[in-house]
């Protein structure tokens, strides 16, 4: 029975990994080439934040389970089972950058060489479908010398989102091992009856090719859902007295599609869907095949920037000069991570447009600072955003947003006007100030 594990790559994925298997007392070496982080994490700093994750972090360096290093020999020594969770970033083309995994596993290779034991590989990052049995299985078997057999190989992939990891690494809706041969999918599953004891979630034991499909399929799925939605949304805008969200309550009853994943709003963003969506397209292309369905989700996807565009222009008669507040940069509430955010996507859009822009964010400030620089003016509070503005714009729908009503805007405001492209508020609550939504239609 398998009970040291390693993790290669601390991210938003593998930190969390490794942190939930040691909490489940397995012996855990986590990785990283980042000195930086790896300094951090042993002052027991989590480097990114997530629901739960810095009080676990310092527990279970506390209690001995989990040690971090960034020696790949000490990792292999030490255990035998390793999950790769690294970066697999998208090229320019949208095609999937395999630098980092190839990276990894090249050297994981060359210390299998010198060691005489057999050790199982889990490739966690998200790769292209055929890319475990292919790239990374002929790595392997070239750096080790060793065949299948003497080493272990699967492709797991991860649901996580982000924000809530910890939450979905211990209440998973199932597991998913796409399997090099029988023996590493035996050796994996036994290494989650032991992590989930019983009930055991569900469990598809297949192979590599389907396993590394279900996980681009899952994620092209939801986007569609949203983009869907989203395109509702756009008709709604057109129809009197028509509303997105009513709407999407009632086609989600429908158990056979169900209401999550069809909130109308900016659009998918964030360090997964983008990229991924337009890394199955690449790959169908390659294929010689053209995804015309998931084509139309990214036009869709796009065209909700210029939607919103549009409605704050309809909303305040044009943007020229005008003071515009913009609440939450972070690409979903619960993440101070601001990658393919479709707030900083709205912001850079209405940047073209002579307007002065005023930003608030609980958590993202930062990060975000790195992407806008001194581009727009960063508040405290939101009552500092919007002062002397002339439009404010919900743009990230973070909870303690809900409490703005129209008072409070009309007492910071120069000249009211909300635009909630979030929905997150009762049109109703609005009506003696500006208001607008996305997916509300005029109202007669
Ligand atoms: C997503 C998936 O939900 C995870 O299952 C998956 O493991 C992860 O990608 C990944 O591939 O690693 P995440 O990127 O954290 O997780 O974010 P989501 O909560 O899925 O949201 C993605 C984007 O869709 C956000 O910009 C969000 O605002 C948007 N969204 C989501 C909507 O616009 N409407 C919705 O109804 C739901």
């Amino acid at each position: 029975m398998v009970n040291r594990i390693s993790i290669v790559g601390l991210g938003h994925v593998g930190l969390p990994l490794a942190c939930a298997f040691a909490f489940k007392s397995f012996r855990v070496i986590g990785l990283d080439t980042d000195l930086e982080k790896i300094k951090l994490l042993k002052e027991g700093e989590a480097p990114i934040y997530e629901e739960g994750l810095q009080e676990l972090l310092k527990r279970v360096l506390e209690k001995g389970c989990l040690k971090i290093t960034s020696s790949y020999r000490e990792m292999i020594e030490e255990s035998d089972a390793c999950f790769v969770c690294v970066g697999t970033p998208s090229n320019p083309d949208g095609s999937v950058n395999l630098k980092y995994i190839k990276e990894a596993i090249e050297i994981i290779g060359e210390c299998l060489r010198r060691i005489d034991k057999y050790f199982l590989l889990i490739i966690r990052s998200t790769i292209p479908p055929g890319t475990t049995s292919n790239v990374i299985k002929e790595i392997i078997e070239e750096r080790s010398g060793k065949r299948l057999g003497q080493y272990g190989l699967c492709f797991n992939p991860e649901f996580l989102r982000e924000g809530k990891a910890l939450h979905d690494i211990f209440n998973p809706d199932r597991i998913i091992i796409g399997a090099v041969d029988e023996k590493s999918g035996k050796i994996l599953l036994d290494i989650y009856k032991k992590f989930y004891g019983e009930p055991m979630p569900p469990v598809i034991v297949t192979n590599p090719i389907n396993a590394e499909l279900i996980k681009y399929a899952n994620n092209v799925f939801l986007a569609t859902k949203i983009s869907f939605i989203n395109m509702i949304s756009q008709l709604c805008q057109h129809l009197p007295n028509a509303d997105v969200k009513v709407v999407a309550e009632g086609i989600g009853m429908d158990k056979r599609i169900g209401r999550e994943f069809l909130n109308a709003g900016l659009g998918w963003g964030g360090s997964c869907f983008p990229k991924d969506v337009k890394a199955f397209l690449k790959f169908g292309v390659e294929m010689g095949l053209r995804l015309k369905l998931v084509e139309s989700i990214i036009e869709i996807n796009e065209s909700q920037i210029e939607n919103a565009i549009k409605l704050a222009e309809d909303l305040v008669g044009g943007l020229n000069g005008k003071r515009i507040s913009i609440l939450g940069l972070a690409f979903k509430p619960g993440t101070d991570d601001v990658r393919e955010s479709r707030a900083i996507r709205l912001i850079e859009e209405l940047l073209k447009y002579n307007v002065r822009i005023k930003v608030h964010d609980p958590k993202a400030i930062q990060k975000a600072k790195k992407v806008l620089g001194d581009k727009v003016s960063y508040c405290k509070t939101v009552e500092e955003c919007l002062t002397d503005s002339d439009l404010c714009i919900l743009a990230t729908e973070w909870p303690e947003y809900k409490e703005l009503n129209q008072e409070i805007l009309k007492k910071y405001m120069r000249k009211p006007a909300l635009l909630d492209c979030r929905r997150l508020y009762n049109p109703e609550e609005f009506k003696e100030i500006k208001f607008a939504a996305i997916g509300l239609g005029p109202r007669k």
